[in-house]
């Protein structure tokens, strides 16, 4: 298993995003994750289709645009033309999931769904097999910095089992609070996209901190 790290701008420098592409690269980060918020989903407000058509030109690394937005199905498309690579809605946030998803796909990239803390790994089941990753969050989204919520391991382990089941190929992605000290947890569970926003950009060498957080995903994978 391919363990994959995903360094969240929304902890970088806003005035200096393209230092903050070029730091992830040199750490060798795999994806570069960017934080949608409308203020209405949650309360913070960040960016849209233009930063990310901005960041697409900075960067060589995939982009993977969270979208943490109320009726996603509204705006897709623009995120799609900006140049997002993988793109995940929030199942709370739209009442057409696999809409959102089939858009998604048919716009080339991969489609993911995310839940909240507060939502069950179930609000997933009828979709399993028309997604290409799923999002636990592990924090309540709207601001980085937060506690990691210890019990997103076990449903982490949890949605693997159920994907499975119902024939799915469903990589998981893990945002909030992920550090070095939980990665390794996370990825024994069947975690293989690790978020990571203040541990990162909140170190004094955001790229070394990525090579740690990638030696502690891989001492698990060769356990
Ligand atoms: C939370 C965002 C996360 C956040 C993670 O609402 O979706 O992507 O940036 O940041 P840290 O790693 O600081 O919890
Ligand atoms: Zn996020």
């Amino acid at each position: 298993m391919k363990v994959r790290i995903a360094p969240s701008l929304l902890a970088a420098d806003f005035a200096r995003l393209a230092d903050a592409l070029a730091v992830a690269e040199a750490g060798g980060a795999d994806l570069i994750h960017v934080d949608v918020m409308d203020g209405h989903f949650v309360p913070n407000l960040t960016i849209g289709p233009p930063v990310v058509r901005a960041l697409r030109k900075a960067t060589r690394l995939p982009l993977d645009v969270h979208l943490m937005i109320e009726r996603p199905e509204a705006t897709l498309s623009e995120y799609l033309d900006a140049g997002a690579n993988w793109i995940s809605v929030h199942v709370e946030a739209t009442d057409h999931l696999q809409r959102c998803l089939d858009i998604v796909r048919k716009g080339g990239a991969k489609a993911g769904a995310a839940i909240n803390p507060a939502t069950s790994t179930l609000a997933l089941s009828a979709a399993f097999t028309d997604l290409d990753y799923a999002v636990v969050m592990s924090v309540n989204p709207g601001w980085g910095g937060q506690k990691f919520l210890a019990p997103s391991v076990e449903k982490v382990r949890r949605l693997g089992h159920e994907a499975r089941a119902a024939g799915g190929r469903v990589a998981i992605e893990v945002d909030g609070g992920v550090t070095e000290s939980n990665v390794g947890e996370l990825v024994a569970a069947g975690a293989e996209i690790l978020v990571a926003g203040t541990s990162i950009y909140g170190a004094d060498d955001p790229a070394a901190a990525i090579g740690r957080l990638r030696e502690a995903a891989v001492a698990t994978v060769q356990a």
